[in-house]
């Protein structure tokens, strides 16, 4: 067992001003065709971080001659890719890696790696060691363009590997990708974050904010465009802070935003944004760019100021709401969807009802709700709470019963109209019917012939579900 370097999460907590250096990827030499031969399976869990890490991840292992598979008994290498937002999260990786053994004793040379957001925790890292002991890889957020050479060690030395960086690293540019989807793509445009809301992992796991220089973003979209994807969804845990940490600061979200949507592409999303630096820019960049996506994902966690001052959000009820009218003004056909956290500690029945009056007024489209998870190494985690399981669980339901209702309306008011729809190929639940999304990022099931996939076509939505439009194709 070589284990190089092990996280510190009270480390990862430190903002160094050391400078963020954009550096080049590169295989060492040595390392060539590593899987030929030979197939991978890849579990990822969590955020979209976590998606566009694995289709890294996948890049790297095509680079070396590996081709996918999802048969677990087919595979000679799996990885899982995890998340450490919630303890049930994490829970389920576990699960997973519990039943991994099985196949590790039938297959002794099937190698199992674990990677990011989990690693990044001292007590992963020591629960791996202790009881899972049949995984060979273990690396973190920071040091995935260091796999193929973990990845060499483990197959050629018969070693196993675990190395985990707390401070992060540089900027790595031109990795590779082997991407999901042919039509629409992820786009990292910053890493990290530094807001610190007291609930959250995510600043520990994913380190400091660092913004990617545009040239190499608008090189990558450019590329992305040449290759025939019409969409690209643009990354960060806060997109509203990019550019912040460049030394010029003088560069913002909303200006990237505007020069991106200059460029050929169909469409643009982004996500996620934080209220407290949403500026009226970026909702005028929005509103003036037909190519920027009427959608907005914007996280209010809680309707009580004494909550959202708990964690750390630094807006206010009141201000979260002003921001709404504002979007709603400028933007009148946007949706808008959220993310709530009920059973915060201390949360009381009467801040739960400030959340719930949130709701009704801010007319989201869909949200994604969670009960509180207690984080170590997080500041909430040694709140006092007296909210018991139960009583969270039921604030949770009533959330959702009234959550619904905004889906409901934010489907059933596309009834009857003609929208456009970017086709992305078959239903996964019905491969008789087609299936794409709509500027508003609503999901339509539609008929039409298999020529439209691929294309931005004109539906007309004929019925609406709580989760769902149907429609058929009227324009090519
Ligand atoms: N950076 C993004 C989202 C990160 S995590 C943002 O700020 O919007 C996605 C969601 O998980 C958060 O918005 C929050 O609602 C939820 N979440 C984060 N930590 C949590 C915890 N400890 N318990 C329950 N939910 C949590
Ligand atoms: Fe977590 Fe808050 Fe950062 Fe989002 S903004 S990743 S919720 S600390
Ligand atoms: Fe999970 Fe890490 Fe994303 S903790 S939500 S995968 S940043």
């Amino acid at each position: 067992m070589d284990i190089l370097n092990r996280p510190d999460l009270r480390m990862a907590r430190k903002r160094s001003k050391k400078k963020v250096e954009t550096v080049e990827y590169k295989t060492d030499t040595h390392i060539r065709n590593l899987g030929v031969g030979k197939k991978y399976l890849i579990q990822t869990h969590g955020c979209q971080a976590n998606e566009a890490d694995t289709e890294v991840i996948k890049g790297m292992l095509e680079s070396q001659g590996f081709t996918e598979t999802n048969i677990i008994e087919d595979s000679d290498l799996i990885l899982i890719n995890t998340c450490a937002i919630r303890e049930n999260a994490e829970n389920k990786v576990f699960g997973e890696l519990g039943r991994l053994k099985s196949f590790k004793k039938i297959n002794p040379d099937l190698i199992i790696a674990v990677a990011g957001c989990m690693p990044q925790e001292e007590a992963t890292i020591e629960r791996i060691l202790s009881k899972y002991k049949h995984v060979d890889i273990v690396f973190g957020t920071h040091n995935i363009d260091r796999f193929l050479n973990y990845l060499y060690v483990v197959m050629k030395e018969h070693k196993k590997m675990i190395e985990v960086i707390s401070e992060e690293g540089n900027i790595v540019e031109h990795l590779p990708h082997a991407r999901d989807h042919r039509y629409k793509g992820w786009v990292n445009i910053m890493f990290g974050c530094d807001e610190f809301c007291t609930y959250c992992i995510v600043p520990y796991t994913r380190g400091k904010e660092r913004s990617r220089r545009k040239e190499f973003i608008i090189e990558e979209v450019k590329q992305m465009i040449a290759k025939g994807y019409k969409e690209i969804t643009l990354l960060g845990q806060n997109v509203n802070s990019y550019g912040l940490d460049f030394e010029e600061n003088d560069y913002s979200f909303a200006n990237l935003l505007d020069d991106l949507s200059d460029l050929d592409i169909e469409r643009i999303r982004f996500t996620t944004s934080h209220p407290k630096d949403f500026s009226d820019d970026l909702i005028d960049v929005i509103a003036r760019k037909p190519n920027v996506m009427p959608y907005i994902h914007l996280p209010v966690q809680s309707g009580s100021n004494k909550v959202l001052k708990k964690m750390n959000r630094k807006y206010t009820k009141e201000q979260y709401l002003d921001l709404v009218d504002r979007i709603y003004k400028k933007i009148p056909n946007v949706s808008l969807t959220t993310d709530i956290i009920v059973g915060f500690p201390t949360e009381t029945e009467e801040d739960f009802q400030e959340t719930l009056d949130l709701v009704r007024k801010a007319k989201f489209e869909g949200a994604y709700t969670f009960v509180y998870s207690r984080r170590k190494g997080t500041p909430a985690a040694s709140y006092e709470s007296n909210i018991t399981e139960a009583e969270a669980k039921d604030r949770l339901h009533r959330l959702n019963e009234l959550v619904n209702e905004g889906y409901a309306y934010g489907n059933k008011r596309f009834e009857n109209k003609i929208v456009k729809v970017l086709v992305e190929g078959y239903s996964k639940t019905n491969t008789s019917v087609l299936s794409g999304h709509t500027e508003n990022n609503k999901l339509v099931n539609l008929t039409g012939d298999e020529s439209v996939i691929g294309k931005i076509v004109d539906v007309k939505i004929t019925k609406s579900k709580t989760w769902s439009l149907e429609g058929h194709v009227v324009s090519k």
